[in-house]
Formats: structure tokens, sequence, C-alpha cells
């Protein structure tokens, strides 16, 4: 393999990519000590930079490059318009601080998004204010807890979450303050309804169940899971990250699920970003919209037209984001919709459902298909058979890239061992879901036959394999050659303190 000069390799003195403009104001000198001394910034030529950010760009899969079946990701195509839409500047330009009439499109498009998520799940009401699904839950989570207490129901400390659940429930309802118990799921995969029944009591705030839960799976019994808890007094969240499998076929409200969030950026098309920005939107039943995150967009009816304004819940759990949520992404969610309009979104779940049962059937010969039924958007396999040679799921994975192929999810759910879960998404063709299909199969081949080539992948990237846990644990975004490392001198830090010590104290 070739030697890929870094950027500062490719520095030579003099060099640039750039050309500022003459300055148009009086030139100022920086107040003393304000400039930096030392900034190896590395002088580089445009061909250089481009060439440089090109070749990087290259080293990371992305759906924009082949088949990503990432499960429980949803990795569908974005389509383009959504971001040409996102870069009107009538949108890209506003700041939330304007007047509320200089921004009555966006608060168009924000209430009518908000109707439009509540007609396509069956919720009474939709806030936009969360950033990521997790941070739909926590704010799930935080109405049901101030719903208990507002009747002075504040025994209610515990909340139910089945093992087949993502992970960030749990994790959610230990935030919000809650102790966690798990419900185990029964051999179909559905939650353990005799398990379930002595779980319930006085002491249960609510459950959160992820449906279609995260084995790719309708929960069979979901509507005697939910007249048991609120039987029991407690209310029930809907992980509706999984949506994708459900567009205009069935409404989580309408089965008498409480609250629910929906993964702007996993069903809507929106982008997935490391960590955001996504959008992760929390519908309510009635009853419960006077709980939601504030400020919330309401319409006025005058009789000029509708007009759109700012309001703050009554018991409103607080503002969950500065302002209002990630608008651009409600740009994207927004266009899709109208893109697909009723029908378009329907198909998307048949497409991303048909795709799914089609891998898992081509597949289910040479890996173990642990729930042997119908699947939604996705489906777990084993990669158990394979480790009884020694080739674990991990080595499957990493085989996979060498075909240009990201990986699917790996050990996770949890309650499958050697875990590969998939999710193909509507938006592949039926020769791209085959050659998936010829290089699992080759791969299934292989660690029959030859499992050191599975064991040593990846063979054609850039990079082999990763002290993952060591690139969690010791993060370093900032790599810098060390003649760059870049300390403020003791005179950037005075002139630093004494422009705050000038700041007024009010
Ligand atoms: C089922 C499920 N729930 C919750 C989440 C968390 O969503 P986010 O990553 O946007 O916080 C995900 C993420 O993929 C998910 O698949």
């Amino acid at each position: 393999m070739a030697v890929e000069p870094l950027i500062f390799d490719l520095a030579s003195p003099g060099r640039r990519a750039i050309r500022m403009p003459e300055p148009d104001v009086p030139e100022t000198a920086l107040p003393a000590g304000m400039a930096r001394e030392s900034l190896a910034w590395p002088e580089v030529s445009e061909i250089d930079v481009i060439r440089h950010f090109t070749r990087l760009s290259q080293k990371n899969h992305a759906i924009d490059i082949n088949f990503y079946p990432l499960g429980s990701c949803t990795m569908k195509y974005n389509p383009k318009v959504n971001e040409a839409v996102a870069r009107y500047p009538g949108f890209a330009g506003i700041h939330p601080y304007q007047p509320e009439a200089t921004v009555q499109g966006a608060m168009e498009l924000m209430s009518e998004l908000q109707a439009m998520l509540a007609e396509i799940s069956g919720f009474h009401a939709v806030t936009l204010q969360p950033a990521a699904g997790a941070h739909g839950e926590l704010t799930g989570v935080l109405i049901i807890r101030d719903f208990h207490a507002d009747r002075g129901d504040t025994a209610r400390n515990t909340i139910l979450v089945p093992d087949s659940a993502h992970g960030t429930n749990p994790a959610t309802a230990v935030m919000a303050g809650f102790k966690v118990e798990t419900v185990p799921s029964n051999s179909r995969g559905n939650v353990d309804i005799k398990a379930l029944r002595p779980m319930l009591g006085p002491h249960i705030a609510g459950l959160m169940i992820t449906n279609p839960n995260t084995l790719g799976l309708w929960d069979e019994g979901i509507d005697e899971v939910i007249g048991l808890v609120h039987e029991a007094g407690g209310l029930v969240y809907n992980d509706g990250a999984n949506f994708n499998a459900i567009l205009g076929i069935a409404r989580p409200g309408d089965l008498g699920i409480d609250v629910m969030h929906f993964n702007l950026h996993k069903t809507f098309s929106t982008p997935h970003g490391g960590g955001g920005p996504g959008s992760g939107p929390v519908g309510v039943r009635a009853g419960l919209e006077d709980y939601l995150p504030g400020p919330r967009v309401r319409t006025i009816a005058e009789d000029t037209g509708p007009r759109y304004e700012w309001f703050m819940p009554e018991r409103s759990i607080g503002r969950l984001h500065s302002f209002h949520g990630n608008f651009g992404m409600h740009v994207r969610a927004y266009t899709y919709i109208r893109m697909h309009g009723a029908a378009g979104l329907r198909r998307v779940s048949e497409d991303a459902v048909l795709a799914a049962n089609y891998l898992k059937s081509q597949l289910s010969d040479d890996y173990v298909v642990p729930y042997d039924r119908s699947c939604m958007h996705e489906f777990v396999a084993s990669a158990s058979r394979q480790k009884a040679n020694g080739v674990k799921a991990v080595d499957i994975a990493k085989r996979l890239l060498d075909f240009g192929i990201h990986p699917p999810t790996t050990y996770f759910p949890l309650v499958v061992p050697e875990c590969l879960m998939m999710e193909p998404t509507e938006t592949e063709s039926i020769e791209t879901l085959d050659s998936f299909v010829v290089a699992m199969k080759q791969i299934a081949r292989e660690s029959a036959e030859t499992p050191e080539i599975v064991r040593s992948a990846p063979h054609t990237t850039a990079f082999k394999r990763f002290d993952e846990a060591g690139a969690n644990r010791r993060l370093n975004l900032r790599w810098e050659p060390e003649h760059s490392q870049v300390v403020p001198s003791e005179s950037v830090i005075g002139e630093v303190e004494r422009i705050l010590e000038a700041v007024p104290a009010d």
C-alpha cells in the first residue's frame, strides 16, 4: 500500500490554498498578546488540500458509497432534495432570536410537521424539541414522572424494560431517577406476559417497550401488555425508533401507547451525525400535552389567515433544548414526508419489511436465525454455527469490509449470542441485496473451509483492526504534530483576564 502523506508533511512555507480579499475596513492591530505566537498551520496548495480530504473521505464507509445494513440504525438513503430545501436561505439564514413575525414560514413548517407526525402515529400532540432518540426518551420519561407526581402518586419509582428493548431505554429511565426492572422475552421474542404480571404493582411508573423490538419483531401481545400496565396505573412508553416498519400500517397512539419518540434521522431520512445533529420528536396521547417541553408553536386563526406563536405548556417539564430543536432536521423530515405522501410512506415500510424478510430467507440456510417468524424491517441472525470453527460475529463483520459493504450491527441485542443484526432498509435495489447475500454466503463457506481468511479480515482496507475499546475510552480528536502544540502564553491569559475584569458586573 502506498504511504500517504499527512497534511503536515505536504506543507511547504509559502504555499497556500486561499487568498484573502484586500480588507475594506481600516487595519487595526490586535491587542497586545492576543495573537498566538506559534501556530504550525500546514501551508499547502489547493490541490493538495483537495486530494488530502478527498482521500480521507474515502476511508470511511458511507451510505452514498455502498450498502449499509447496520441493524437498528436504519441507514436509508437520504434524498438530496432534503438538503436542497434545508439550504433555502429563508430556512438556513434565520435566527431563533428573530421576532415571531419575521419567522412565520419556519413556524408554519414546524406546526405542520408536528401535525403530520401526530397524524402518522395517532398521537394527540407532538414536540419537535428533543435532539435525538435518547433525548426523546428522556423527554417522555420526565413526562411520565411529572404525570404521576401531579396526581400525588409518588410511590411509583420503577420503570419496567423488556430485555429486547434498546439499550438507551434503561439508561434513560435511570437518568430520570427511576429504578429499572427487566422483563424477559418468551421463545417467540415477545414480552413474556407470565413474567410481566407479577412484576406489576403500585410501584410501577410505566413500561418502556421498543416495538417493533430490537429482534426485528412485532410484539404479538402488545395489546395485552398495554392493558396490564394501564390496569396497574402505569403509563406505556413506546421507543418508536423502529417506526420505519409500520408507517401507514399501524399507529401506536391507536394501540393505547401514552408516549413515544420518533427518530427523524432513522425514519424520515435526516442525516445521522456522530451523536447528532439528530431529532427525536415526542408524541403524547390526549391529556399529556400540557407536560410537553416548550416553547411550543401554536396556530392562531385570524381574519387574514393563520398566525403562529410560541407558548409554554401549562405543566411543561421545561426546556430540553436551546430554542426549538434541530430546525434543519425538521425541514428535511418535512420535505421527505411531503415528497412521499401517505401512500408513499406506507410503501416505504412495506418495502423495508419485504427487503428484511428477503434477506432473512436467503441467509437462513447459512446462518442460524433464532426467531423463525416473519420479521419487520430488520432481523437477527447468529454466528453460533460459524463460532464452532473459531469464526465470531466480529470476524464476519470485518470480512464484509473486503466486499465494500458496511457490517451489520454485532453483539446487539444481547439476548442473541454472536448476534448479527441486519437492516437493509427500503432504498436498496434487488441487485444490491443479492450482492450482500453472495458476500454473506461466501463468508459462511470460508468460515467452514478456510476460517483463517475470515479471522484475519479485513484484507483490503487502509487499516485493519482497531483497539475499539481504546478508541472509545482514550478518544483523541485533536492529533497534532509535536511541534505545533499550542499553549496560550502568559500574556494572552493576562489579556483575557484584563478584558473580563473590564466587563461591567451587570
Ligand atoms: C430502537 C432504538 N431506540 C433508541 C435509539 C437511540 O436513538 P439516538 O441514537 O437518536 O439517541 C436508537 C438508535 O438507533 C434505536 O435504534
